[in-house]
């Protein structure tokens, strides 16, 4: 459906918020707390993107869909075209919004935990407006490089104080996860949004903490291209197929643009629909749902890289 972006608003150098309304002006679909939307808009060069950004504010009917959209030097270059080629007026399509995160009951008397990386606080600030629209305790935390990166203050106002909790890594050192989640009580939840390195350790800190997986609810950022990532070779054996794959672009979309048959979900390394035995070469791996042991024989091609150029997968 095509929306036109009625406002920016600037959060910093590095984070510009998105309003966006339908083209015909007709109502918005109502959206629950943990939603997301898709949008697909080609760059000045005429490439493609398609990026999934979590809703803003607090969940229900809105006038205009916001997303916040943080600049990334790294990937496709998605992020920088909204940022740098798009200004009010501007038409993308938007697919959804979809109930890809919402809020999980917790047990009577129980904790629910929201944490949020960075960016990565967007959906966990609908989740609190839902928690607090059940009349149920929480705790917000946001973990942040520098007090410079703090975004969405004024959404984060909105929220009672007291169940706000800042970790700024630059002045306290980094978050002792262990403490921020302490022993797992019957019926707790924690919600956690953020970079993938962020919720690897938090699964780990809950496994020491007696947390069991199911009470661990997470939503990680998309594409994880990293500086260093070299170009890959994976040859695949069932299709006798060889693609090649340059960093920026997941294995997975080669894999697809190459009609290869695959399966996959997300796209973001959490379900693990994606996952391939892998034969030869070192993975990478980036997602967040592979336990050590699936890890030791395959990888999630959605997000994960190889340190080697050549890869071997069975498909
Ligand atoms: S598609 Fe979900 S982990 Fe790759």
């Amino acid at each position: 459906m095509l929306h036109v972006i009625d406002r920016i608003v600037e959060h910093g150098a590095a984070v510009k918020e998105f309003h966006l309304r339908r083209a015909d002006d007709a109502p918005l679909a109502p959206w629950r707390a943990g939603s997301h939307i898709v949008l697909r808009f080609a760059d000045a060069q005429g490439r493609d993107h398609e990026r999934h950004y979590s809703l803003v504010g607090a969940p229900g009917q809105a006038q205009a869909y916001r997303i916040a959209v943080q600049r990334e030097e790294g990937g496709r270059g998605g992020s920088r075209s909204l940022h740098d080629e798009f200004a009010a007026g501007g038409e993308v399509e938007v697919d959804g919004p979809f109930d890809s995160f919402p809020l999980a009951p917790a047990g009577e008397g129980a904790r629910t935990l929201l944490v949020g990386g960075g960016i990565g606080i967007t959906p966990l600030i609908s989740l609190a407006h839902a928690a607090q629209a059940q009349g149920r305790a929480f705790t917000l935390h946001h973990l942040v490089r520098s007090a410079g990166r703090r975004v969405l203050q004024d959404e984060l106002a909105l929220l009672p104080a007291a169940a706000l909790a800042w970790h700024v890594s630059s002045e306290a050192g980094r978050a002792d996860l262990d403490r921020l989640l302490g022993p797992y009580g019957e019926g707790d939840v924690c919600h956690a949004c953020g970079p993938a390195p962020l919720l690897q350790a938090l699964a780990e800190a809950a496994a020491r903490q007696g947390w069991p997986a199911k009470a661990l609810h997470v939503e990680s950022f998309g594409a994880r291209a990293r500086q260093g990532d070299a170009p890959l070779t994976v040859e695949l054996t069932l299709s006798q197929m060889t693609v090649e794959v340059a960093p920026g672009t997941s294995i997975l979309e080669a894999l697809i643009a190459a009609d290869v048959f695959v399966s996959y979900e997300c796209r973001r390394g959490e379900c693990g629909s994606c996952y391939a035995q892998v034969l030869e070469g070192e993975p990478l791996h980036r997602d967040v749902c592979l336990t050590p042991s699936m890890r030791a024989q395959g990888m999630c091609t959605c997000v994960s890289w190889a340190a080697r150029e050549r890869l071997v997968l069975e498909l």
